[in-house]
């Protein structure tokens, strides 16, 4: 395994929209592999392929690591399948965009399914943080950021202000 670079905006590959994965081929687990160890690495709790420069549908998240709970996901062509009528704000950071946190309004529950490693299908329910970090790490998937939900006022202050790091 081992631990890949992290391209950071504005870097135009992450304004890309990813392919479905076609099929779970030796180098998807070795990519799957991968990214956790980076997002362990970096450390974070989430990491979305084309964060390491590939544009294909699959991201990991592991919510619970840091606080000793650790539950990794290698979620391969993910896809909500409900998604709750309550939104909060919440302040996210993210790997490629060190240093500066957005205040970011979504849903606070979602359903998501999704093909695990093994080829198996789950579904699952999240919220909180979780319904948090499975919407940011799907975004990247179309090439969206946090920076694209803000107001722009608020978006051109926080570009000001990591530009400026
Ligand atoms: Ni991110």
């Amino acid at each position: 395994m081992s631990v890949l670079e992290v391209l950071r905006w504005p870097d135009p590959v992450l304004t890309q929209t990813c392919a479905p994965v076609e099929a779970i081929t030796p180098e998807i687990e070795t990519l799957a592999q991968d990214m956790l160890e980076t997002m362990y690495a970096a450390p974070g709790r989430g990491l979305a392929a084309p964060q390491v420069g590939v544009l294909q549908r699959i991201f990991v998240m592991d919510i619970g690591w840091k606080e000793g709970k650790p539950d990794p996901l290698v979620c391969i062509n993910p896809m909500l399948q409900e998604v709750g009528e309550d939104r909060a704000d919440g302040e996210e950071g993210c790997l490629s965009i060190p240093g500066v946190t957005a205040m970011v309004n979504r849903p606070t529950q979602v359903q998501m399914v999704w093909t695990g490693l093994t080829g198996a299908r789950y579904v699952q329910s999240f919220e909180g943080f979780g319904a948090v970090c499975a919407q940011h790490e799907l975004d990247h998937l179309d090439g969206v950021v946090t920076f694209d939900h803000l107001d722009a006022d608020t978006r051109a202050a926080l570009i000001a202000e990591y530009t400026a790091l």
